[in-house]
C-alpha cells in the first residue's frame, strides 16, 4: 500500500498503461484484459491487472496535469515495480501539419511547468522517451495504417490560458501538439530508470478551433490502445 494506492506490492504488472481518465482505465481493462482485477479505488483512481495476449499488464488512471500524475508514476515505479509505462491520452494539435484523430508519439515533452526548472535549478532538461518503445509504436502504427507523427509536445499546467495565443511560439519551434502529462512521466522514467513512451490521439484542433466527436474519440482511442499494448 502506498498514501495513493491501496493494492498490496505485488499486484501490479511492471508493464502498465496510463491514461488520465480512470474511467479509461476501467474501459481498457474491461475491453482489452484477459481477467482484469481491480486493485486500486482509492480516490476512485481505478486500477486494474489483467493479461494481455498471455502477458501480465496493468492500467491504472493518474488525474490531469503533472502533479497529480508524477504521484501515481512516482509510486508504480518506486513501490511498486513497473519498468514499461506508456501513457495513452489526448492532445490539442497547434500546428496545421496534424489533423484531428492522427496519432502523436511524443519523442520529446517540452513544458511550462516550473518541475524542472526547480529540480535543475534553473537549467533545462529534455524529457524523452524510450527509443525502443517509441520505435515499436510508431512502426505498429503504420503497419496499421494510422496517421502517426512523432515529435515534440507541450505538457502544459495550465488548460485556460490568459494570453490569446499561448502556443504560437512552441509551434514556431516544431512543437506538434499539446497535453498536460508526459515531461512528467518522462522525468520520472529517467530518474528512475525506466522505460516511459506518451502516445496521444489529436482530440481538438487548436488553430482550427475543431473538436473530435465522442464517437471519433472512442473509435480512435481503441486504436491508440491497441498500439500501446502491442508495443509492451
Ligand atoms: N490543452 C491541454 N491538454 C489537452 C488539450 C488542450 O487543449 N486537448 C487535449 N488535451
Amino acid at each position: 500500500m502506498t498514501p495513493h494506492l491501496s493494492a498490496p506490492f505485488g499486484a501490479i504488472a511492471e508493464a502498465i498503461l496510463l491514461p488520465g481518465d480512470p474511467l479509461r482505465a476501467k474501459y481498457i481493462a474491461e475491453n482489452f484484459l484477459e481477467n482484469p482485477v481491480l486493485y486500486n479505488q482509492v480516490r476512485n483512481m481505478y486500477g486494474y491487472t489483467g493479461t494481455y495476449k498471455g502477458k501480465r499488464v496493468s492500467v491504472q488512471g493518474t488525474g490531469m496535469g503533472i502533479p497529480s500524475a508524477s504521484i501515481y508514476i512516482h509510486e508504480l515505479i518506486q513501490f511498486y515495480g513497473c519498468k514499461t509505462l506508456i501513457r495513452v491520452g489526448t492532445a490539442g494539435a497547434i500546428t496545421e501539419r496534424l489533423e484531428l484523430r492522427d496519432l502523436v508519439i511524443a519523442q520529446g515533452a517540452c513544458t511550462d511547468s516550473s518541475i524542472n526548472n526547480l529540480r535543475f535549478a534553473g537549467q533545462n532538461y529534455a524529457p524523452l522517451a524510450d527509443f525502443e518503445l517509441m520505435r515499436r509504436a510508431h512502426d505498429l502504427a503504420q503497419a496499421k495504417n494510422m496517421p502517426v507523427h512523432v515529435g515534440n509536445v507541450l505538457s502544459t499546467d495550465t488548460f485556460y490560458h490568459d494570453q490569446p495565443d499561448p502556443y504560437k511560439i512552441w509551434a514556431q519551434f516544431g512543437v506538434l501538439a499539446v497535453e498536460m502529462e508526459a515531461a512528467g512521466l518522462y522525468t520520472l522514467a529517467a530518474k528512475f530508470g525506466v522505460r516511459a513512451l506518451c502516445i496521444l490521439t489529436i482530440s481538438d484542433h487548436l488553430i482550427r478551433r475543431q473538436q473530435t466527436t465522442p464517437q471519433e474519440r472512442q473509435e480512435t482511442f481503441n486504436q491508440m490502445v491497441e498500439v500501446a499494448l502491442e508495443t509492451i
